[in-house]
């Protein structure tokens, strides 16, 4: 893909508020989620899940703790991004497993990263480790938004919900998980407000400085 073509689905994706009832298929969602997979991620940990949520009844009960925002209810698919709380130890430990698998290096090198990772963490409390989960995720959501958009699959980005009333709904306290972020996606509606209207964004003055 060329910067041309890239330009115009930046141009082309926006924040939609309502979707039409047209279903997007699995396969295409299972590639969405894929690709959203190989977002970078700081030491490449990838601290959190996406958890999809297909049942229409589980969508109703997380209605009443979204602002009143019925594109919760009212999407192809729902996906929820959660925060990895489970021991960053055993985070750490689990992907130098998987490095090992991949790389072809000396064992001293793995335990040299391992020590390195694990120091590098270890002072995190709860409320710091939720945190940089989410900074994580939130990387992981800017790679869903270009991928869906090069799948013609829209998406709202949403944070406005009780993340806390998410958690007891969805029962992740006992996964070792935290609500972050939800992506509603299906294809947009043509009477969303939204649709064809124009992007706000800074100027290049005030986006960009020199020093
Ligand atoms: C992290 C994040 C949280 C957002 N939360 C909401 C939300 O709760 N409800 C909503 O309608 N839009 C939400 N948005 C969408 C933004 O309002 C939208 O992306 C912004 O206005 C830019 O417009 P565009 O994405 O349509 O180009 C959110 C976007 C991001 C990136």
């Amino acid at each position: 893909m060329n910067t041309s073509q890239l330009e115009s689905l930046l141009n082309w994706r926006y924040a939609v508020r309502k979707f039409s009832e047209q279903t997007i298929a699995q396969d295409k969602v299972d590639k969405l989620i894929e690709l959203t997979g190989l977002s970078a991620s700081a030491f490449g940990l990838q601290p959190y899940k996406i958890i999809q949520i297909s049942k229409q009844s589980i969508k109703k009960a997380l209605l009443p703790h979204s602002y009143g925002q019925q594109k919760v209810l009212d999407n192809s698919h729902l996906l929820v991004f959660a925060a990895d709380m489970s021991p960053l130890d055993s985070q750490v430990e689990r992907y130098i497993q998987d490095f090992k698998a991949n790389r072809n290096l000396d064992e001293l090198v793995y335990a040299q990263m391992e020590l390195g990772m694990k120091d590098a963490l270890h002072t995190m409390d709860c409320a710091s480790q939720y945190s940089w989960c989410s900074e994580q995720a939130h990387l992981a959501l800017g790679t869903l938004l270009l991928v869906a958009a090069s799948m013609e699959i829209d998406v709202c980005p949403m944070t406005g919900i009780d993340k806390v009333a998410y958690d007891d709904v969805l029962g992740l306290s006992s996964l070792n998980l935290r609500t972050v972020l939800i992506a509603p996606i299906g294809i947009r509606d043509s009477t969303d407000v939204n649709a064809n209207t124009s992007k706000v964004r800074k100027s290049r003055d005030l986006l960009h400085i020199e020093v």
